[in-house]
Formats: structure tokens, C-alpha cells, sequence
């Protein structure tokens, strides 16, 4: 395929790793009309994938979101390999595979003998630089990030990362694909937790100082972020959800990444979680305990306290976003995308500090900045340019 040409649906698309991200990733592109091929060092992995891609196409053509045809097109597109020499004809390969340096390292050195030369390696990793896995190839420019959240198949937003060395003509093109997919890509930089996972952060870590200082316990804080909020989770629900030794790691590792900032640092209350294999739902108990006839604990429905605690944790993310922007980490559009459609908050972060009122946001940082002296509260110096300039990051009219 020559360089400047695109890929297209007729292009063979390869997934390596084929647990839960490489399986839903296969289910996407399968579905968007391409042929893919699948790969695990784990045969039972990949026996997994298979069965749980026919029983999900059963259920989506039983709920007729899917024709009986288009389900066996899928089926019948979607090969699973025995080795790499099968990825030679792909014109875009998805690694998704464990999250170790190492082990990606060496998978990309060993398919860059096997593809041809203008075949996009893409790695979908959540926490390690896309340079330092294109470090591991010859031609480093056709290496990217296309990082899929979980469930790949139903959750609509990909971030698009290209390293330092990635050549621009790999990044137009990759996106152009993924958009293609159906998906909301947004295109940021190779930063430790891209966007979603950098943003984040806070909406745990906040809510985490907030209960550690004694000011409210876990269903009190996860009642006012729903309540006065809008959330669809609180955040002890959410890390519950996603798993605090998977939360835990996160964190850790943006912390470590971004030489240890004190606004990413994380909390010894999840860290003792952590140990002791507190994980959340997947272990029957986290913040909360999920164990038959346990009452989950009340709230205390305290308006004042619950916007307060509202106020502090939406401020501090709306901070984040505002210094994300200001580090041109994506433009304004693409940061607010990401958190909506990443992460299902309820609205875009800038969008949101605009209605609160950027000198409000600004006075309440301030506010916690004066009280505890702590770097992490301080505000970002491009919210304090536009409050002095009376401005608003998007145009109402
Ligand atoms: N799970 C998430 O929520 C999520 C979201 C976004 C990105 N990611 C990233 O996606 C990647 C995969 O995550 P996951 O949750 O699907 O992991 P997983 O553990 O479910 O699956 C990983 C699979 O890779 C296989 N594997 C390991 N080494 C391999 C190798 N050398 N060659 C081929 N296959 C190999 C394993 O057998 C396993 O089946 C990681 O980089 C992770 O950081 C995960």
C-alpha cells in the first residue's frame, strides 16, 4: 500500500492480545467491514474471545440490533491466528496485550520482520509512552497510540497519540480509520493518562481527601456528586466499578510518570484497599461491601455539606481540564469530547466551568489554595489569564 494511501475496508486489520480490550477491539472493526485477524500467546484466551464474539452476536441479532446476515459477515471476518507470520498482509495492527514495556517492546521488533513497510503499528496501551514502545522498531514514525476504552464496543471515544517520532501522514490516517469505526476519536499527546486517565484522576482523588479529612464518608460523597452533580456514579461507586487494584495502579502510575506532582499523588486509604485485596465489586467488597443482605450505608442528605463537597471536586477536575488545555495537551473541543464520551460525565469540563463561571471556579481553588498551601490546589495560571481578561472558553450565541 502506497504511503498516502488510505487504509480501507477491504484492509486486513490485526489484533494481538485477545483478552478483554483485543476481543472488543476485533468485535469493532469486524463490524465496521474489515477482515481481522485475531492473536494470543494464550490459546484459552483466544478460544474465549471466539465464543464470547458468537454469544454476543447472538444476543445483538436476537435484539435486532443486528441483521442475521451481518452477524455471520462479522463471524466469517474474524480469522484467529496460530502465529505473527499471519499479520504480513495487515495494513493496521492493534496490539493490546499486557501492559508491560518489555513484552510490547519485543512484540513490535518481532512484527516489524513480518509486515509490510508501510504497515501502521498501533499499541493500545493505557499508561506506557507510545515513544518508548516505537523506540523498540526501525521505522519508530509508523508507530501510534490508538487507545479503545473499555468496552471497546460500546464506548464511542478513541484517543489518537502520536509519539514525537510518529510520522504526521500515520496519525491523518489512523484517525481517519477509527473515525470511520463510528467512533469519537480525539487526537492529544503522548502524556502519562493521554486525557481521560490524566482528568480523572481528581474525581477519585478529591473525593478521597474529602472522606480521609472526616468531612464525609463514602454514600455521602457518592450522593452528592450524583446529586448535585449529575454523575451517573459517585466516585467510590465508580472505583468499586472499575476496580481498586486496577484504579490503585492508575494512579500510581500517572503520579510516578509526571515526577511525582502532588495533584495526581495518590491516597494511602486506597493503597491499603489495594493490599488488601479490597478490589471493589469483582471481590465482593471495596469502599462498599457488596455481600448478600449487607444494607448498603444511607447518605447524609445534607445540602450545604453535599454542595460543598460537589463544588470542591468539580472545580479541582475543571482545573485539570483548564491545565490540560493550557499544555496544549488537545484543543478545548477535544478535551470536553473525551470526558463526555470517555467517561460519561455529563458535560464537557470547559463547558461546565463556563456555567459555574470562570472567576467562581477560580475563587473556590483560591480559597482551598490559601487554606492548606498545597501545590494541589493551585489554580492553573491559564484560568487566572482568563478571569483577568473576563473570558470564557467557548461562544454562546
Ligand atoms: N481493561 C481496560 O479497561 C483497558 C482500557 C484501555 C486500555 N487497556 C490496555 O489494553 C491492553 C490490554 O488490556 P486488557 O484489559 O485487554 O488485558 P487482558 O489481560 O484482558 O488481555 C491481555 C491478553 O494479552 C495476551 N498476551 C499477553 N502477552 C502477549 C503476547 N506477547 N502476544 C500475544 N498476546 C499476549 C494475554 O494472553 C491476554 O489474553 C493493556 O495495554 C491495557 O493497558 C485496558
Amino acid at each position: 500500500m502506497p504511503n498516502n494511501q488510505q487504509l480501507s475496508t477491504n484492509n486486513q486489520i490485526g489484533i494481538i492480545g485477545s483478552g478483554a480490550m483485543g476481543a472488543g477491539i476485533a468485535q469493532v472493526a469486524a463490524t465496521a467491514g474489515h477482515q481481522v485477524i485475531v492473536f494470543d500467546t494464550n490459546h484459552a484466551a483466544l478460544e474465549k474471545a471466539k465464543l464470547n464474539l458468537e454469544s454476543t452476536l447472538k444476543k445483538l441479532v436476537e435484539k435486532q440490533k443486528l441483521t442475521d446476515e451481518k452477524a455471520k459477515s462479522i463471524s466469517l471476518n474474524t480469522l484467529y491466528a496460530s502465529d505473527l507470520n499471519q499479520f504480513k498482509n495487515c495494513g493496521l495492527i492493534i496490539e493490546a496485550i499486557i501492559e508491560n514495556i518489555d513484552v510490547k517492546q519485543k512484540l513490535f521488533s518481532d512484527l516489524e520482520r513480518i509486515v509490510s513497510d508501510d504497515c501502521i503499528l498501533a499499541t493500545n496501551t493505557s499508561s506506557l509512552s507510545i515513544a518508548s514502545i516505537a523506540s523498540a522498531c526501525k521505522k519508530a514514525e509508523r508507530v501510534i497510540g490508538i487507545h479503545f476504552f473499555n468496552p471497546a464496543p460500546i464506548m464511542p471515544l478513541v484517543e489518537i497519540i502520536p509519539s514525537i517520532l510518529t510520522e504526521p501522514s500515520v496519525t491523518t490516517k489512523s484517525k481517519q480509520l477509527i473515525d470511520s469505526w463510528g467512533k469519537v476519536t480525539v487526537l492529544t499527546k503522548d502524556t502519562p493518562g493521554f486525557i481521560v486517565n490524566r482528568i480523572a484522576r481528581t474525581f477519585y482523588g478529591e473525593s478521597i481527601r474529602i472522606y480521609e479529612e472526616g468531612m464525609a464518608d463514602f454514600a455521602t460523597i457518592d450522593w452528592a456528586m450524583k446529586t448535585f452533580g449529575g454523575f451517573k456514579m459517585g466516585p467510590f461507586e465508580l472505583m468499586d466499578f472499575i476496580g481498586n487494584d486496577i484504579n490503585y495502579k492508575v494512579t500510581e502510575s500517572v503520579w510516578t510518570q509526571f515526577f511525582f506532582e502532588a495533584r495526581f499523588k495518590p491516597s494511602l486509604t486506597q493503597k491499603r484497599l489495594y493490599e488488601a485485596k479490597l478490589f471493589g465489586r469483582k471481590s465482593g467488597r471495596g469502599y462498599y461491601n457488596y455481600a448478600e443482605g449487607v444494607a448498603m450505608p444511607q447518605p447524609k442528605q445534607d445540602e450545604e455539606l453535599g454542595k460543598y463537597i460537589f463544588n470542591r471536586v468539580i472545580c479541582m477536575l475543571i482545573n485539570e481540564a483548564i491545565d490540560s488545555l493550557y499544555l496544549n495537551l488537545a484543543t478545548k473541543e477535544d478535551l470536553d469530547l473525551a470526558m463526555t464520551k470517555g467517561v460519561n460525565y455529563p458535560k464537557g469540563l470547559l463547558k461546565w466551568a463556563d456555567e459555574i463561571g470562570l472567576k467562581n471556579v477560580y475563587t473556590s481553588l483560591d480559597v482551598l489554595y490559601e487554606l492548606y498551601n498545597e501545590e494541589r490546589y493551585r489554580p492553573s495560571i491559564l484560568l487566572k489569564m482568563m478571569v483577568k481578561d473576563n473570558k470564557k472558553f467557548f461562544n454562546y450565541e
